[in-house]
């Protein structure tokens, strides 16, 4: 066994860091421990000790320059929402919609599973910043990690390295993250490819801003950044001091004359944030311009000048493969062609990578491929048994820099200005394909009963209709209710400062027909719809009343290169009675189950749709 010396490094200087990894150490047991620098040099290395251990396959440098494929075990493959606990002292400020337990209990639950975790191990030290590196804006977070595999996951997804000591100082403040897969390794013992445990934990402690995760390596469990701490311990951040932490994509719109705007959209797990935070404009569309800030996530920040700013904390894309496309999203395909950690794709027999979705570019179904479970694929194969060559929830890990969409503000400290928010969910019936409140309260009521169909996202059963306010129901890190009282206290404290507020849109790219099929072509198109959005910021559009907030009109949508008739427009604009009738009973539903601080002003507004509803 190696020495296990927790000793720092010389540039290491925070007291209470070194305390906790030697602490962490101390419980975990790893056989040594290694403090990252973030270095290229050592990315390399740490992806050539995951080829030789056998996590990831080198692709095709010809095809994919340096670029790897990791395949997960098949338990491990997404989000574990019944495995994530919100342990905050009182049970009400988890609230409803989030796992709690009591913190000493966990913790009592925890410590038996973490004891001795990492045997066999190396154990992580990964310094990562959420968000530029010293702006105000930002926050610092350390992960331990004994999985060489979330090591440069978090060099490509944070600004990850030696520099986040420099900021962190002597007493600066972190996130603490811990992270075990759960597999120690007994003295001799081999180990798997991807080594996970089949107990999970993904726990937050909102009040001592901690994270404690085990048992997984895939994704929002895994790389504890993204969801447990860029959305659910900051949302508690936010909510303390005055600020949005949002499960949104940050794009730029600039349009002919050469004005930008800038929009955060909200949509569910796997319901195009990628897509839409990437859009190229259709044909017809000339002089305008989609740029990206980010794609996942938004921390947004009320400033003296009267405006909202919003940084991407995030540095990379954690991007759902299946459906990108040189068609759906040529940017993403762009940003995919070097540098890329893939997982859970297919091997193609050149040693590149395929997905569902990729035979639209031309090529076919490839006639065989490895999936993503090691087996022989064949379109015979898939035909017969349905197997899919990758799986639905498989991900791209890319840098934000790979983007040739990227926006020239991404990485200001200051953020941009946010002009506009928009909610949209996963719907086939029901919610039309965009509408604008017409106040702040509504465009609330909008975003906190929205729902949307599950996705591969979670592990669970997909397709299902569920409410998922603010698409955060799995990543609000306190009550639900107390987070809309949030939102609707924004509005009095920013008027009351001289700031306009954002506008409010609700989308919905995802209706069908009786046959199953997108009304909606999506994609690029949606540019027509932003486009009317900005019209409505510009007063240009006028719109129409309607029962659920104002719909453009047929001839104020831009059609140009685009058959869609009028009757088409009818089939994702219609406002179905009967449907909205019973969309309300699961407004009702939902504001039962956070009857508890649920502000009044929502009760109300839904009472007025209803009214509109009976007119
Ligand atoms: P997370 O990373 O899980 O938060 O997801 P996301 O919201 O970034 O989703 P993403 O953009 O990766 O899209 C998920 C899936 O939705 C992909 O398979 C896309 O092809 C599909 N999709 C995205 N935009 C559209 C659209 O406008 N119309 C349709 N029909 N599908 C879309
Ligand atoms: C999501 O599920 O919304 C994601 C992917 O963005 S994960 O990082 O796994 O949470
Ligand atoms: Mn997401």
């Amino acid at each position: 066994m190696s020495s296990l010396n927790p000793n720092p490094p010389s540039h290491v200087k925070n007291a209470k860091l070194i305390v906790w990894v030697a602490d962490m150490a101390a419980l975990a047991q790893p056989d040594s421990i290694y403090w990252c620098d973030g270095s290229e040099e050592e990315y390399a290395r740490l992806c050539q000790q995951l080829v030789d251990a056998g996590t990831f396959r080198k692709l095709n440098p010809a095809k994919r320059p340096n670029s790897f494929l990791a395949s997960s075990d098949p338990s491990d493959v997404a989000r574990v929402e019944d495995r994530t606990y919100i342990c905050s002292e009182k049970k009400e400020n988890a609230g409803p919609t989030n796992n709690w337990m009591a913190p000493a209990d966990m913790r009592a639950t925890l410590r038996p599973l973490f004891e001795g975790c990492m045997k066999g191990r190396t154990m992580y030290v990964v310094p990562f910043s959420m968000g530029p590196l010293g702006s105000h804006i930002s926050h610092i977070g350390i992960e331990l990690t004994d999985s060489a595999y979330v090591a440069v996951s978090q060099k490509i997804m944070t600004r990850m390295g030696k520099a986040v000591y420099d900021v962190l100082g002597a007493d600066g403040d972190f996130v603490p993250c811990m992270h075990t897969v759960g597999a120690p390794l007994a003295a001799g013992q081999a180990d798997v490819k991807w080594p996970c445990n089949s107990t999970k934990y993904i726990v937050h402690y909102p009040e001592t801003r901690e994270i404690w995760s085990y048992g997984s390596g895939y994704g929002g469990n895994a790389l504890l950044g993204k969801k447990c701490f860029a959305l659910r311990i900051a949302s508690n951040m936010g909510r303390d001091q005055g600020w949005l932490a949002e499960h949104m994509l940050i794009l730029g719109v600039t349009n002919p004359q050469g004005k930008k705007y800038h929009v955060a959209a909200a949509f569910p797990s796997a319901c195009g944030k990628t897509n839409f935070s990437m859009l190229v404009p259709p044909a017809g569309f000339d002089g305008w311009k989609v740029t990206t800030i980010g794609d996942d996530i938004a921390w947004i920040k009320p400033h003296a000048d009267g405006k909202m700013y919003a940084i991407n904390p995030e540095a990379g894309y954690f991007g759902v493969a299946p459906g990108t496309n040189f068609h759906t999203n040529p940017n993403c395909m762009a940003s995919l062609d070097k540098n890329v950690i893939f997982t859970n794709v297919a091997l193609t027999d050149d040693g590149d990578v395929w997905w569902e979705g990729m035979e639209q570019d031309g090529g076919g179904l490839p006639a065989h491929l490895i999936d993503w479970q090691g087996k022989d694929w064949t379109p015979e194969i898939a035909k017969a048994t349905g197997a899919k060559a990758a799986h639905p929830n498989s991900r791209f890990t890319v840098a934000a820099g790979n983007n040739p969409a990227l926006d020239p503000e991404w990485d200001n400290p200051a953020g941009v200005a946010i002009d506009a928010f928009i909610f949209g969910g996963r719907r086939s019936t029901t919610v039309p394909l965009v509408t604008e409140s017409r106040t702040w309260m509504e465009g609330v009521y909008m975003a906190a009963t929205m729902g949307s169909e599950t996705t591969a996202a979670a592990v669970g059963q997909m397709g299902v209709v569920r409410r998922d306010p603010f698409a955060m129901l799995p990543f609000c890190g306190y009550n639900m209710s107390d987070y809309f009282q949030h939102w609707l206290d924004m509005e009095h404290k920013l008027e009351e400062s001289g700031h306009t507020l954002p506008r409010i849109f609700c989308v919905n790219w995802f209706r069908k027909n009786e046959a199953g099929k997108f009304v909606w072509p999506g994609y690029g198109d949606n540019m027509r719809v932003l486009k009317w959005m900005i019209d409505r910021l510009e007063g240009k559009a006028q719109g129409v009343e309607t029962m659920f907030g104002i719909a453009p009109l047929f001839d104020e949508i831009t059609w140009t290169g685009l058959p869609f008739s009028a009757e088409q427009f009818k089939t994702v604009t219609s406002i179905d009675k009967a449907a909205w009738a019973e969309e309300l009973t699961l407004h009702a539903a939902l504001f039962e189950q956070l009857s508890y601080h649920l502000p009044q002003a929502l009760i109300d507004t839904k009472a007025e749709l209803a009214q509109r509803l009976q007119d």
